[in-house]
């Protein structure tokens, strides 16, 4: 223990751009070790490139009792031209051993033993109370959502399945999303449901609570509290066990006839989609795209494809099949409905309950940029992400497996029949099918492609052959 770092000591807490003074010296060593630490945390975003600096941003000493310390941590990560403010959560106690797994510790040759405190039960206990008392600390604001009564004193653990931002349930009731990568503005993750929450959507975890402040100059949300609902099944896990009894069945019965199929939810999943979208245009309205915005859609999604096919050479035999599908957007007819959407739909983005589907995460899609993100988009963009996920959860139990002929054919076939089901609940609601706009949903379905293409290429290259299977039928078969 060093007095540096004592709870509550001047200096620490408050938020400027640049440390100074003694206290501040623990925070330039966390800066100077996270290089090496953050690639190793699963959510962490940039390791496509090495980290070529880290600067503290701001500091926060938030109260979480005597001998112990816990720091809100900004930092602009530096990777090249790349500058990106990430949200850390800095542990210290005085004399415990925390129970956190060694991967959330970060080494310090000269300093004290710190750690990412999110997995430390004791401590995240404070931010659900700080949020259910509606706290300001030093430019941090902690604040229940209208209406919304908080029960303090819960235990926080973090959810395992974390991705790109950590999660922490609070006793089966809430559950909290720090976000990791901090974009300027509030977070459409939160902006999206609270327009649902206010039009009384059935199919969103009603927003509670927010943590918010202020980033150079712009609002930031740090954090967003949700109902958790303890009753949900994933939707990922449900469609995958589903393709593994079909696969595992020995019989040559099609999909709808046998025990484990999906459909149904398939199904009903499609019809809370459109709900969804419904009740975004209502909150937040629709407009018409004309045929600039068509063009300007064609030459982003061509640009991106350009990009990924110079660096993953498997994708090269493709492009130009794949690229004629994206200038055809340009003639598609206009005036064309856009409104916002949910931006990165796909079957780990929604949760079973017993009231029906739910819709989670509305951040959007990992790799656009900001103002991408915010753009009205086209409902056809969520519609294409979930029929990809089906494409996902059939071939996925095929990677690392020697090539099977029938096995291919079933996880095909599986595909199809969810991918039918669903675009059929969905058109039964929206009042017309999405696959009668043929030319903008194949060319949406590619560009998710190609993104899939990128992240496989760069995380998990024997995933690949997943989004290549599909490419290859889209180009060649057109659905
Ligand atoms: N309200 C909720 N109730 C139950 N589980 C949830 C809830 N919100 C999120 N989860 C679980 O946490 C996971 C990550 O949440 P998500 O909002 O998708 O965060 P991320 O931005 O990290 O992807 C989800 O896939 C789901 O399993
Ligand atoms: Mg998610």
């Amino acid at each position: 223990m060093t007095s540096d770092i004592t709870p509550g000591s001047p200096g620490v807490g408050s938020h400027r751009a640049e440390p100074a003074g003694p206290q501040d010296d623990l925070v330039t060593q966390i800066a100077a070790a996270l290089p090496e630490w953050l690639p190793t945390q699963r959510w962490f975003g940039g390791k496509d490139r090495e980290i070529t600096a880290v600067r503290p941003l701001a500091a926060t000493d938030l109260p979480a009792g005597d001998d112990v310390l816990l720091l809100h941590l900004v930092v602009e990560v530096e990777q090249g031209d790349r500058r990106e403010p990430y949200q850390l959560l800095i542990g210290h106690r005085d004399d415990q051993v925390p129970d956190v797994p060694a991967s959330a510790s970060i080494p310090l040759p000269d300093g004290p033993a710190v750690y990412e405190a999110s997995g430390d039960a004791d401590l995240t206990c404070h931010l659900l109370d700080l949020i259910a008392g509606s706290t300001t600390v030093d430019g941090l604001h902690f604040a229940p959502e209208p209406g919304a009564e908080l029960e303090s004193g819960l235990r926080g653990h973090p959810i395992s399945t974390e991705q790109s931002n950590t999660s922490i349930v609070y006793g089966g009731q809430y559950i909290l999303k720090l976000f990791r990568r901090l974009t300027p503005g509030t977070n459409k993750d939160l902006v999206l449901h609270r327009a649902l929450r206010e039009v009384q959507s059935a199919h969103i975890a009603d927003p509670l609570g927010s943590i918010s402040g202020e980033l150079a100059g712009d609002s930031v949300t740090f954090g967003m509290l949700q109902r958790f609902m303890s009753d949900a099944a994933d939707g990922w896990v449900m469609a995958t066990t589903s393709v593994r009894d079909f696969l595992a069945d020995a019989s040559d019965l099609p999909p709808g006839d046998l025990g484990g199929d999906f459909s149904g939810e398939a199904y009903r999943l499609g019809r809370a989609v459109a709900d969804v979208h419904a009740d975004l245009a209502r909150a937040l309205g629709t407009r018409e795209a004309d045929a600039a915005e068509l063009a300007a859609t064609a030459s982003a999604m061509v640009e991106r494809l350009e990009r990924v096919a110079a660096s993953v050479p498997e994708l090269a035999p493709h492009a130009d099949g794949i690229s004629d599908v994206f200038r055809a957007v340009a003639e598609v007819p206009t005036p064309v409905t856009a409104q916002s959407v949910h931006g990165d739909l796909h079957l780990g983005q929604v949760l079973r309950t017993l009231q029906g589907w739910l819709l989670l995460d509305f951040e959007g899609e990992p790799a656009a940029d900001v103002a991408e993100r915010a753009t009205l988009r086209s409902p056809l963009r969520d519609v294409a992400g979930m029929l990809r996920s089906f494409d996902y959860a059939a071939q996925q139990l095929l990677v690392g497996q020697a090539e099977d002929e029938r096995e291919a054919e079933r996880a095909a076939a599986w595909a199809r029949h969810n991918r039918a089901a669903f675009c059929d609940g969905y058109a039964k609601v929206a009042g017309h099918d999405p696959r009668d706009q043929a030319a903008l949903l194949r060319a949406f379905e590619l560009d998710k492609a190609v993104y899939e293409v990128a992240y496989e290429h760069a995380n998990r290259p024997d995933w690949l052959l997943v989004p290549l299977a599909s490419i290859d039928r889209l180009t060649t078969e057109g659905s």
